[in-house]
């Protein structure tokens, strides 16, 4: 069944059908569809182009319709094209013709466009507050194991650092993520209910009336614009896949150090599995999965970008290939950041692991240069000498500050006691990164 056909002589293919179909992907908007015919309808009483009673009607049909499916009693399948003609033809069978009044001034073009964006904003709301609770997942963690670790340029130990000024690293990518998404919120927040097909209507409409009942800031400015517009799908798109390139790289993270090479973190029973053939291993497979799902979030934003890029205006069927990815893409962020709060709330620290890294990567050999030019010389010979005393100490398996003052002295005179306090680690950090730990 249809809510079109009168000019047409035969029918649809069945092939057609089943490729013209959105219903198994859009039924995710029934709330946002009944909620935006709601705004409608009361609209349309308010301008006197529906009846009190016939409005009144419309709505005791549309609030059956939403209660019945929220309490399974309405399932969402059959043969109706798109959520919108589902939810229309479900209201005609249950209070008749009046419901064929709802779609007065109004097109599936700006239906369709309302029902994504009050969709989408509450799913992006939703993204914001899981990125809120992994803030405060790593805030914690870090907090509580402010103790050292090396920190790593080329994946090379370089210079000692904190494992909470790492970690922090991360909140900081995170945080700058949550303002990304809000933004993106902020300039979606317009209504295109109103702009019917493209040309608006003739009905004196009113379009305040019905951005503000939904909860947007003002309608768009421009018809065409407003239902041909999906800025606001790349836009969240490319805000997840940033935020999934953030996890990524802290999955990769969790996954080098639960490694035995590295050892300095455990990734809790509940979040790894084991190998159906090596008894002793335990895999990091949700920090794998989430690097691996990163890719498609990726392909999903290439996919609407590249949809979006031959379309002329206004509405052409090619958009409702924005749903499926950009569902994909959502449902992937969000399940990635909960799987990352739960990874990280539940991780051990190898504080001992750390500082025996710290200790053989030669991780004050800066300092101990610095210590020599506070001494008087220039930085690039003290750069020399202590790749000297670097080589010396790879020969004899020992770090620096376990060389006696002797030996130093063998590789410059400048050498004094005071410098086992200043290349100490936890001096270096004091003077260093601690300095600006918030
Ligand atoms: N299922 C369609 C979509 O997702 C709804 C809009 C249909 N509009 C139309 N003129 N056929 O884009």
């Amino acid at each position: 069944m249809k809510l079109w056909g009168g000019r047409f002589k035969k029918g649809e293919s069945k092939l057609m059908e089943d490729f013209n179909s959105s219903l198994s992907f859009d039924r995710r908007l029934y709330n946002q569809d009944i909620n935006g015919s709601l705004a409608h309808v009361k609209m349309l009483a308010k301008c006197g182009i529906l009846t009190e009673n016939e409005k009144d009607k419309i709505i005791e049909g549309l609030n059956s319709i939403l209660s019945d499916i929220e309490e399974g009693k309405l399932l969402i399948d059959g043969d109706a094209e798109d959520i919108h003609s589902f939810v229309e033809m479900n209201l005609i069978q249950r209070i008749g013709d009046t419901g064929k009044k709802l779609h007065t001034a109004r097109s599936r073009n700006d239906q369709v466009a309302v029902d994504m964006r009050l969709y989408t904003k509450a799913k992006a709301k939703e993204v914001s507050s899981y990125i809120d609770e992994l803030l405060a997942v790593i805030k914690k963690l870090a907090d509580e194991n402010n103790v050292i670790m090396p920190g790593y340029t080329h994946l090379q130990r370089a210079q000692v650092v904190t494992f909470k000024h790492h970690m922090m690293a991360y909140y900081s990518m995170f945080s700058r993520d949550k303002k990304r998404v809000l933004n993106a919120i902020e300039i979606m927040n317009e209504s295109p209910l109103g702009c019917c097909a493209l040309a608006g209507t003739t009905y004196n409409t009113d379009r305040d009336f019905t951005a503000k009942e939904l909860g947007f800031n003002k309608p768009v400015d421009n018809f065409l614009d407003g239902v041909s517009d999906r800025d606001y799908i790349i836009e969240l798109n490319s805000c997840f896949a940033i935020i999934m390139m953030h996890l990524s790289r802290l999955s990769e993270e969790l996954i080098l150090w639960s490694s035995k090479e590295f050892d300095f973190v455990l990734i809790d029973d509940e979040f790894s599995t084991g190998s159906s053939i090596m008894p002793q291993k335990k895999n990091p497979d949700a920090a794998e999965l989430i690097r691996g799902k990163t890719g498609r979030v990726y392909g999903s934003l290439m996919s609407i970008l590249s949809t979006m890029k031959g379309i002329p205006l206004a509405y052409n069927k090619d958009m409702q290939e924005d749903k499926e990815q950009f569902f994909d893409a959502l449902d992937t962020v969000m399940s990635c950041l909960k799987i990352m709060s739960g990874m990280l709330s539940t991780l051990t620290i190898k504080e001992q692991n750390m500082f025996r890294a710290v200790k053989r990567g030669f991780l004050n050999a800066t300092e101990v240069a610095d210590y020599l030019v506070g001494k008087g010389m220039p930085f690039r010979d003290a750069h020399g000498v202590v790749g000297s005393i670097v080589l010396y100490c790879e020969e004899k398996n020992s770090a620096i500050e376990d060389l006696n003052i002797e030996e130093l002295k063998k590789f410059s005179e400048l050498f004094d006691q005071d410098v086992y306090d200043f290349i100490d680690y936890e001096s270096t950090l004091n003077r260093g990164i601690k300095k600006n730990l918030k």
